[in-house]
């Protein structure tokens, strides 16, 4: 099987790339990642690129600059998907049609609801029972791309933001690696 070459865009943890790197690893999964994207030199995450000999750039430029450069690396790369994991920047309207259905995201919630920051922080205030993770296209809108896959996570009396994190970051490692699956099938 030819695996198609992708991209991990991440600025901080990177515990979503960690997963990614060790699924691309089994024989079946349909990309390998060529390229790991931060877009901060002191994220975390850039350990595992490291440690899994992944090539990485930093830029910590401005937006504009940022694009250009990674663009071209893309193209010299011959990526094929990009992948953001934890990335914190958001992306050109210019830069998205130009990766047209080629960029995914996860987002800590069962998407419609609660797009944007501090998720976990909403969702205990409105008191919900459940809450999870979504794997979607980035498109122009933020969060608001078409759903690859969700993954639920049932919310108890006694989790508070902490506690809720980790359960939904576990069932991410697995939704986000199902979702890639899902793509290619
Ligand atoms: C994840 O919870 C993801 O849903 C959100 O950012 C977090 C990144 O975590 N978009 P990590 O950097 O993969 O550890």
């Amino acid at each position: 099987m030819v695996k198609k070459k992708a991209c991990v865009f991440i600025s901080g943890s990177g515990t979503n790339l960690r997963s990614i790197i060790k699924n691309s690893r089994d024989y079946n999964f349909p990309i390998n990642i060529s390229l790991v994207v931060s877009n901060n030199k002191y994220a975390k995450g850039i350990f595992y690129a490291r440690k899994f000999s992944i090539p990485y750039i930093c830029i910590n430029s401005n937006r504009l600059e940022f694009e250009k450069i990674i663009l071209n690396q893309l193209v010299k790369k011959k990526i094929k998907l990009i992948c953001l994991a934890g990335f914190m920047k958001i992306l050109s309207k210019n830069f998205i049609r130009n990766f047209k259905g080629k960029i995914i995201n996860i987002h800590p919630s069962l998407l419609p609801k609660y797009k944007g920051l501090n998720t976990f922080q909403r969702v205990l205030k409105s008191n919900e029972k459940l809450t999870g993770c979504t794997v979607h296209f980035v498109n122009e809108k933020l969060d608001g791309g078409k759903i690859i896959l969700k993954k639920k996570v049932n919310i108890s009396d006694q989790d508070n933001i902490k506690t809720l994190k980790k359960k939904v970051q576990f069932e991410e490692y697995i939704a986000y690696s199902s979702a890639i699956r899902k793509i290619y099938n």
